[in-house]
């Protein structure tokens, strides 16, 4: 049986993580974690106890209700990939929206949150064979992945992609509220204390401006292939 290994995918937001990382785990038949959509749970969560709203949060009553947010994934047969589930319900659709995209950020500061959402992945990933995206999964969820990734792009290219994904989905939504949102996020997501996204000494950084699906794909099955066998 050939050797599973732990493929870490870190990058900036609307960067095509998650689709590139389905498909790759799709193909080795891998376990494929969205952490993103953990955040946004939690974000939801909070949004919906009024913890956080657009201009107030009050960080410590949502950390004396963490041990109430019971998070899972459920694999959609016919989707292809596991749905977000935050307290037995699903919350796939209402964790994508501008709303919690505006907070998730500020929520993804918070330690508290942090430690019990690395805890979670760090329990998925113990048997390998396991893709996972986000912003500090090479650094800290699993910095002994064997294949670690950093995927970039123009936040002009990610906003455009972002708004046809929200408007396909039948959202109301104005590109200019979308790049705004990508270049906070990115401000954000990679200037706070706790887990900042940086990339690893040791990740292979993709810049996928230019670059199609098949291309990434390509490359990425081929560094697998590498890493495969080197471990
Ligand atoms: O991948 P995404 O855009 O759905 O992630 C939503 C937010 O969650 C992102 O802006 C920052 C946060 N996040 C994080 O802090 N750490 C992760 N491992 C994944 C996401």
């Amino acid at each position: 049986m050939t050797k599973k290994i732990i493929i870490a995918i870190d990058g900036f937001s609307s960067t095509g993580k998650s689709t590139i990382a389905k498909q790759i785990a799709k193909q080795l038949s891998y376990i494929y974690v969205d952490t993103g959509a953990m955040y946004r749970a939690v974000t939801l969560y909070a949004m919906q106890k009024n913890y956080i709203t657009n201009s107030s949060f009050d960080k410590q009553k949502l950390i004396n209700d963490l041990q109430n947010i019971d998070l899972s994934f459920q694999f959609n047969n016919n989707l292809g990939f596991a749905e977000m589930y935050l307290n037995g319900e699903n919350v796939e659709k209402e964790i994508r929206t501008l709303e919690v995209s505006k907070l998730v950020s500020k929520v993804s500061e918070v330690s508290e949150v942090r430690k019990k959402l690395v805890a979670a992945q760090q329990e998925m990933g113990k048997e390998k064979g396991i893709v996972m995206d986000g912003r500090d999964i090479g650094t800290v969820v699993f910095p002994n992945a064997e294949l670690k990734l950093f995927m970039t792009a123009s936040a002009d290219r990610r906003a455009t992609r972002r708004y046809k994904e929200l408007l396909d989905k039948g959202h109301d939504v104005k590109f200019k509220d979308i790049l705004f949102n990508v270049q906070e996020r990115d401000r954000i997501d990679s200037s706070r204390k706790d887990s900042p996204l940086i990339k690893a000494n040791d990740a292979v950084e993709i810049d996928n401006s230019d670059m199609g699906l098949k291309e990434q794909f390509n490359r990425i099955m081929s560094l697998v292939k590498l890493r495969i066998e080197q471990n």
